[in-house]
């Protein structure tokens, strides 16, 4: 596996990967985003500065990954409700209030942002704040409304996006990554799993929720989100290593130098070994949810490169 940086665009999901039709997974992108468009107002010419931001927040070039492993575990799962774009909408719309307040001068102070230049620069850190709440608001609205789904099913996204978003998760874990960690691997580990991992973990939740899977393969479901939520931000932190070019990486980099990465207690050579056994626990726990069905797991392939041979168990 190679973690080099590369073109800007080559960070994206297909990663030169030669496994997944292309047009079904941009068929599945421009729907999400069609989708994240109507959600937040469409009318752009009549739109305030307010909606401008959120617009901006949400419909930047991210790699929708969130939305799409919603989608993707949901129909390895016999699942095509028409729910599950909401559903994607409302995980992506908590992502993006997360990314603006993550970037904002009290927090990781940062300028750049999927190569643009972050909200609070273009908008004020008045306007972004705002539009965090907005968006979450948002997206807890989309789901409540959710259609096609019984009514107890949609109380309990509500209730699972609500513990995620929370004390409980995203909240604690930016609040661990700026106050609270001290630098052991375990702290490391907690406050990854913690701001990156259980909103991988709720998009993998909801997709079974919506389709009714058996707690087994719930369970197994979640372990893979939350090893390759261990994965991803492992991978994030390699992308800012010093040296690595933002014109690259859409975003600053060198920031993480003083903080407590993984990369930073170990290694490059052991975080990126650490990279690999993740990956590789991620591989064990899809097979074990979804057996032969592939479409998940060529999904996570292109994003992050097939696990070398040789990876212990
Ligand atoms: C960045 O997430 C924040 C982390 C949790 C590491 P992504 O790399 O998924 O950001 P976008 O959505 O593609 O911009
Ligand atoms: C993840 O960590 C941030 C969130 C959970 C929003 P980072 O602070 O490393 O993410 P980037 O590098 O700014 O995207
Ligand atoms: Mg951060
Ligand atoms: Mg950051
Ligand atoms: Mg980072």
């Amino acid at each position: 596996m190679s973690i080099q940086a590369r073109r800007h665009e080559d960070f994206g999901i297909f990663d030169g990967f030669p496994v997944q039709p292309p047009n079904e997974l941009d068929t599945l992108r421009q729907a999400i985003e069609d989708r994240l468009g109507h959600w937040l107002n469409p009318d752009a010419a009549r739109a305030d500065l307010l909606t401008a931001a959120m617009r901006a927040a949400a419909l930047g070039a991210g790699k929708r990954m969130r939305p799409l492993l919603v989608m993707l575990v949901a129909r390895d799962l016999g699942c095509t409700s028409p729910a599950l774009v909401d559903v994607a909408c409302a995980v992506e719309l908590v992502h993006a209030a997360s990314l603006i307040l993550d970037d904002m001068p009290c927090m990781d102070n940062a300028l750049l942002r999927r190569g643009r230049p972050t909200i609070h620069v273009q908008f004020g850190e008045d306007v972004t704040i705002l539009a965090a709440v907005a968006l979450l608001s948002r997206a807890f609205g989309i789901l409540a409304a959710a259609q096609d789904v019984a009514p107890a099913v949609r109380a309990r996204l509500v209730a699972r996006l609500a513990e995620t978003v929370g004390t409980q998760g995203l909240v604690q874990g930016q609040f661990l990554d700026l106050r609270g960690n001290r630098g052991t691997e375990r702290d490391i580990a907690a406050t990854n799993e913690l701001k990156t991992g259980v909103l991988l973990g709720v998009a993998v939740d909801m997709a079974a929720i919506v389709a009714q899977a058996e707690d087994g393969v719930a369970a197994s479901l979640r372990a893979f989100a939350l090893a390759a939520g261990h994965a991803f931000q492992l991978r994030d932190d390699f992308l800012d290593v010093a040296g690595n070019d933002s014109a690259v990486t859409g975003k600053d980099t060198g920031k993480d130098a003083h903080k407590a990465t993984l990369i930073n207690a170990v290694g490059q050579d052991e975080a990126r070994r650490r990279l690999a056994l993740h990956l590789h626990d991620a591989e064990r726990h899809l097979s074990d949810a979804l057996g032969a069905r592939q479409t998940t797991r060529r999904f996570v392939e292109g994003l992050f490169g097939r696990v070398p041979a040789g990876v212990p168990n």
